[in-house]
C-alpha cells in the first residue's frame, strides 16, 4: 500500500529519501511527505506524485524518513499525507490501526487537538504521551496499546540521528550500504543504496543510526540476518516504451523463459510431493493472481484429476475453512506481502496445511511464512495492473500441474509447456492488432468478456485489466451463463469480446456471440481456431498461436492486456498508475 523509506548516515537524508519514495511510488500514489531531522523536525508534504515534492530534496538533515500514500481513513489531502508531526515526533506509517478511534478521543479528551483525519496521526500523540526520554522505549510502549497493523518509521527531535521502527502486520525492511542504514517497506527502494538487508518479523523492533542497527522482540535484543542484496533486482526503466505496462507485456516471453527455472529446483520436487500426498488442494489469492489460481484450478482437474478449491484470500479466513495436516494450501501473490494473501496462508499453518507460496519477491513476507516458496521470476513488475507476472504464476502453476499429473502417469504436459515462450512472442505480435479496437471501447458506457472452460478465466482477468486501467465499467463472464441475467445489458453498439480456444466449446461459445450480436452487440473474437476468423458479423478478430487448451489462458490473456492498455490510452488515462488502486495492498 504506502511506501516508506528512512535513513540515518553521512549524507543529507532529503534526496536519498526522495529517490526511495519514486522507486517506491507504485505502493501508493495519491500524496507524499518527507521529515528530516537536523536541529529541529522539518517536514515537507504534497498532493499528487511524489515528483511533486521535488522541493523537499532540499531539506537538512542526514536522517529523516518518507512516505508516499494509498489513503485508508481520509481524503488525499496534503494535511493528511505523511510524515504527522506532533510535538518532538515525527511518524509514518503503513497499515490500519483499528483503534484509533478510542485513541483519538482519549488524546482530544486530554485537550489535543489533530491536524489530519488519519488514524496515524495517534501515534504521534501517543508517543509525546508517552515518551520518557528514550525512543525506542516510547515506541514499545504505544505499539503495546495499537490495535491492527503497522509498518512504522519515528523521529524524536530530541534524540537526532536515530530512527525507531516497529512492524506488525505490514512489511519493513532494514537496509545497510555504504552511505549508511536505511529502512523501507520494500526492497526495490533500497536497490543501489544498499547491499545488505533484514526483513523485520511480526512484533520486532529496530534503531537505525548513522553507524548501528539494533533489533528487538519484546525485551530480548537479537542480532540482525544480513542477506545480500542482489543487483539488477532494479527495473532498468521503461526501455524505450511509452509506459510500463506495455514494457512488461512484451516481456511475457522472457518472463516464461525464466519461470521454467522453478520446475529444475529441489523446492519443486519437494512440492510435488507435498501435493501428490495431499488429500485436498486449495488455492488463495487477490485480484489477478485470483484468476491465475482459477486457471491453476482447471489444469489441476483436468490433467491431473486431482479437486483444487479456489477462494479469494480475502474470504478464506471467515470461511472457517477445513484444513488438516493432509491440506496443501497455495498461496498466489505477485507481491508475496498481499493483506489478505497473508492472513490465509497463516490461518492455513495454524490448522496445520502445508502451505506453498507462488510469489514474484521471493524475499517476502509470504515466503518468511511458507513451508515452500515457488518464485515465478518475472522480473520487477512496475505497472500496477499485474501482466507478466499473470503469465509466469500461470507457467508455475501449470508445470506443478503438469507434474502431479506425470507422478500419476499422464505423461506429456509437462513438455508441452516448453513452447510457451515461443508462443507468447508470436501472440504479443499478434495482440498488437486489438490497438485498432481501441476507439469503439473507447466511446461505450460498457464492455462484457466471454468464454467457455478455460476461456472463462481469461474472459475474467481480460475484464479486470480493462476496468482496472482505463475505467471502463465490464464484466467477465462464462459465455453459456450470459442468456440468465447479463445479456440484459447487451444494446446497439455494446462491445463483447469473446475468447475461443477450445475446439471441444466453440460452437458452444459462438452461440453465445450470436446471441449477443442479435442484440446489436460489436463482437471481437480472439481466438486460436483459425476457422472462426471469417465469422460473418464481426467487428474484429485476432488469431493466436493454438496450444494445449489447458494453458490457453498464457497466451490469450495477452491480447486482453494490450486491449486493456490501448483503451486506457484512448480514454486519456495513465496505464502504470490507475487511480485509487496500489500494487501492493498491505492492510485488509
Ligand atoms: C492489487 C493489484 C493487483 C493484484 C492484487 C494482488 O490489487 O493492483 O494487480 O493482482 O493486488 O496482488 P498480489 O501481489 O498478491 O499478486
Amino acid at each position: 500500500m504506502c511506501g516508506i523509506v528512512g535513513y540515518a548516515g553521512k549524507r543529507r537524508a532529503a534526496p536519498l529519501l526522495y529517490a526511495g519514495l519514486k522507486r517506491l511510488e507504485y505502493r501508493g500514489y495519491d500524496s507524499a511527505g518527507i521529515a528530516t531531522l537536523a536541529e529541529k523536525i522539518e517536514v515537507k508534504k504534497c498532493t499528487g506524485p511524489v515528483a511533486n515534492l521535488r522541493a523537499a530534496v532540499d531539506l537538512k538533515g542526514t536522517c529523516g524518513i518518507g512516505h508516499t500514500r494509498w489513503a485508508t481513513h481520509g481524503a488525499p489531502t496534503a494535511a493528511n499525507a505523511h510524515p504527522h508531526v506532533y510535538g518532538r515526533f515525527a511518524v509514518v506509517h503503513n497499515g490500519i490501526i483499528e483503534n484509533d478511534r478510542a485513541l483519538r478521543k482519549m488524546c482530544e479528551a486530554r485537550g489535543e487537538s489533530f491536524s489530519s483525519e488519519t488514524d496515524s496521526e495517534v501515534i504521534a500523540h501517543l508517543l509525546e504521551r508517552l515518551y520518557r526520554g528514550d525512543l525506542l522505549e516510547a515506541l514499545k510502549r504505544v505499539a503495546s496499546v495499537l490495535e491492527g497493523s503497522y509498518a512504522l518509521a519515528v523521529l524524536c527531535a530530541d534524540e537526532p540521528g536515530k530512527i525507531a521502527l516497529a512492524r506488525e502486520k505490514s512489511p519493513l525492511v532494514l537496509g545497510r550500504g555504504k552511505l549508511g542504514n536505511f529502512l523501507a517497506s520494500d526492497v526495490p527502494a533500497l536497490v543501489g543504496a544498499c547491499l545488505e538487508i533484514c526483513p523485520l518479523r511480526d512484533g520486532e523492533f529496530a534503531l537505525i543510526t548513522e553507524s548501528e542497527v539494533t533489533m528487538s522482540e519484546g525485551e530480548r535484543f537479537i542480532s540482525p540476518d544480513w542477506l545480500p542484496l542482489e543487483r539488477g533486482r532494479g527495473e532498468s526503466g521503461k526501455a524505450g516504451h511509452a509506459h510500463y505496462m506495455e514494457k512488461e507485456i512484451c516481456e511475457i516471453p522472457a518472463a516464461l523463459c525464466r519461470s521454467r527455472e522453478t520446475a529444475s529446483g529441489a523446492v519443486f520436487s519437494r512440492v510435488r510431493e507435498e501435493l501428490c500426498a495431499a488429500k485436498n488442494i486449495r488455492l488463495v489469492a487477490c485480484g489477478t493472481a485470483y484468476h491465475a489460481s482459477l486457471a491453476a484450478k482447471y489444469a489441476f482437474e483436468k490433467l491431473a484429476r486431482v479437486p483444487a478449491e479456489v477462494t479469494v484470500a480475502s474470504e478464506f479466513r471467515y470461511q472457517d475453512p477445513i484444513l488438516s495436516e493432509n491440506s496443501a494450501v497455495i498461496a498466489v501473490s505477485q507481491s508475496g506481502e498481499t493483506a489478505d494473501t497473508l492472513a490465509a496462508a497463516k490461518l492455513a499453518k495454524e490448522r496445520g496445511a502445508k502451505v506453498i507460496a507462488v510469489v514474484n519477491e521471493a524475499r517476502s513476507s509470504l515466503s518468511a511464512l511458507a513451508d515452500e516458496t515457488l518464485p515465478i521470476n518475472a522480473g520487477r513488475e512496475v505497472c500496477v495492473a499485474a501482466t507478466k507476472s499473470y503469465v509466469a504464476q500461470l507457467s508455475v502453476l501449470y508445470t506443478l500441474a503438469a507434474s502431479v499429473a506425470e507422478a500419476q502417469g499422464r505423461r506429456g504436459y509437462g513438455d508441452l509447456l516448453s513452447e510457451l515462450p515461443s508462443l507468447a512472442r508470436e501472440t504479443v505480435k499478434a495482440g498488437r492488432a486489438v490497438g485498432g479496437w481501441a476507439p469503439h471501447f473507447a466511446a461505450a458506457r460498457s464492455a462484457y468478456f466471454i468464454g467457455r472452460g478455460a476461456d472463462a478465466v481469461t474472459a475474467l482477468e481480460g475484464s479486470l485489466k480493462l476496468k482496472e486501467v482505463s475505467y471502463l465499467p465490464s464484466e467477465g463472464y462464462p459465455a453459456g451463463e450470459l442468456k440468465h441475467g447479463t445479456l440484459a445489458l447487451i444494446e446497439e453498439g455494446t462491445p463483447v469480446v469473446a475468447v475461443l480456444t477450445s475446439q471441444e466449446l466453440a460452437e458452444k461459445t459462438m452461440n453465445a456471440v450470436h446471441e449477443t450480436r442479435a442484440r446489436g452487440a460489436k463482437v471481437f473474437l480472439v481466438t486460436s481456431i483459425p476457422a472462426y476468423a471469417g465469422e460473418k458479423g464481426l467487428t474484429g478478430c485476432v488469431v493466436i498461436p493454438p496450444c494445449t487448451e489447458v494453458y490457453s489462458p498464457a497466451l490469450a490473456a495477452i491480447p486482453l492486456q494490450l486491449l486493456a492498455y490501448y483503451v486506457a490510452l484512448a480514454r486519456g488515462c495513465d496505464p502504470d498508475k490507475p487511480r485509487n488502486l496500489a500494487k501492493s495492498v498491505t492492510v485488509e
